[in-house]
């Protein structure tokens, strides 16, 4: 199969791309879409065989299961039921951060066949921001199933081009909408009924965070991260690497944890590129990637995260070292996504 891509620099391009995406979305069909966070494949989520063909071109295990997204926030009620004790707090995090990167887990409608949610008794939900995806949508007229449009376990497309090196003669068009303004995953989490106030718990940190949900309840992280596709296996070596680049990738916790092996290369990701921090001057380093240069800012550095790393897997040396990230703010998805690219 030829794998097209559809630009969208101009009106004409857009709705030519908008046509072609909404015609493979009504065939059953799948096609990769831009979304604020990062690129998905996206397939009609009621029709059971065109969301197999998402399965099928990612290479991903069925137990895992899929974001629905929605083309009107209304339509959460369609396909998710919205329980009466967590019904005021699930309407304000709506409210507040749809269209957007938050995705929110709740008990699903029979309308939601079995393979998008993995035989789960929950549907995980979202609206997206981007305004070609969002235009697909309301032109669709209904919910498109969408992981991320990466190999089974690989980095994470922030761009089409990122797409196309991983997709290419898998699925028949990409839809360029430019680079992913949030660069990360959206964050998941679910809403408990609690004692005092709700609580909000993250499945999966991402670029809505802990600041912004605890206006609407108490923020506790889940212990097991429950993002299977992405997560630390319980049974080791089942699924070894996660957000992996090509290139070995090694998360460091200080400057003193790097012990270069003679002869090998190395390229150094680093947070600002402040020498204080202890990694710059540590090596002669093939090459330097610096994700937020001057003060630092965790939100900048998860916008060009996987996009950088990309580039970096694309370079002649033997390994890539990161830095550590604070862990705060999006800082807490980064870690994550670091840790479980990071070699063990
Ligand atoms: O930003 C995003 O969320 C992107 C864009 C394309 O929307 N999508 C995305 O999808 O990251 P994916 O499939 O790569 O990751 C979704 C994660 C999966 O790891 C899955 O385990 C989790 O969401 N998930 C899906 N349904 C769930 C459910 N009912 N309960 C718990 N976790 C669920
Ligand atoms: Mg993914």
């Amino acid at each position: 199969m030829e794998t097209e891509i559809a630009t969208t620099d101009n009106e004409v391009n857009t709705n030519e791309a908008v046509r072609s995406a909404v015609g493979l979305l009504q065939s059953g069909d799948v096609v990769a879409l831009p979304t604020e966070t990062v690129y998905g494949l996206a397939a009609d989520a009621l029709d059971p065989d065109a969301v197999e063909k998402v399965f099928a071109a990612k290479g991903r295990p069925h137990f895992d299961p899929l974001i629905v997204h929605l083309p009107h926030k209304d339509n959460v009620y369609e396909v998710a039921e919205v329980p009466k004790e967590i019904h005021k707090t699930v309407v304000q995090l709506i409210e507040t951060f749809w269209p957007g990167p938050l995705t929110l887990v709740l008990p699903r409608k029979p309308v939601i066949p079995d393979i998008v949610t993995g035989g789960l008794a929950t549907v995980a939900v979202r609206q997206s921001h981007h305004p070609v995806f969002h235009r697909i949508l309301r032109n669709f007229g209904g919910p498109v199933a969408a992981p991320s449009a990466n190999l089974f376990g690989q980095l994470s497309p922030t761009s089409a081009q990122a797409v196309m090196d991983q997709m290419e003669g898998r699925i028949p068009l990409i839809v360029d909408g430019g680079a992913c303004a949030r660069g990360l995953e959206s964050t998941i989490v679910r809403v408990l009924p609690g004692e005092k106030k709700p609580v909000i718990e993250v499945l999966r940190p991402g670029p809505i965070t802990e600041i912004e949900l605890k206006k609407f309840g108490k923020v506790v992280f889940a212990e097991r991260n429950e993002d299977v596709e992405n997560s630390v296996p319980e049974a080791p070596g089942m699924l070894a690497n996660h957000y992996a680049p090509q290139k070995p990738l090694r998360l460091l916790e200080c400057p003193e944890d790097f012990v270069p092996e003679d002869g090998k290369t190395y390229a150094l990701l680093s947070y600002r590129g402040q020498p204080k921090d202890g990694f710059i001057d540590l090596h002669d380093w093939a090459e330097v990637v610096v994700l937020s240069p001057g003060s630092g800012r965790v939100a900048e550095a998860g916008i060009r995260l996987f996009h950088m790393i990309r580039q970096l897997d694309q370079l002649d040396v033997d390994e890539i070292i990161s830095e550590p990230f604070p862990d705060r703010g999006v800082g807490k998805a980064i870690l994550d996504k670091l840790r479980k690219a990071s070699v063990k």
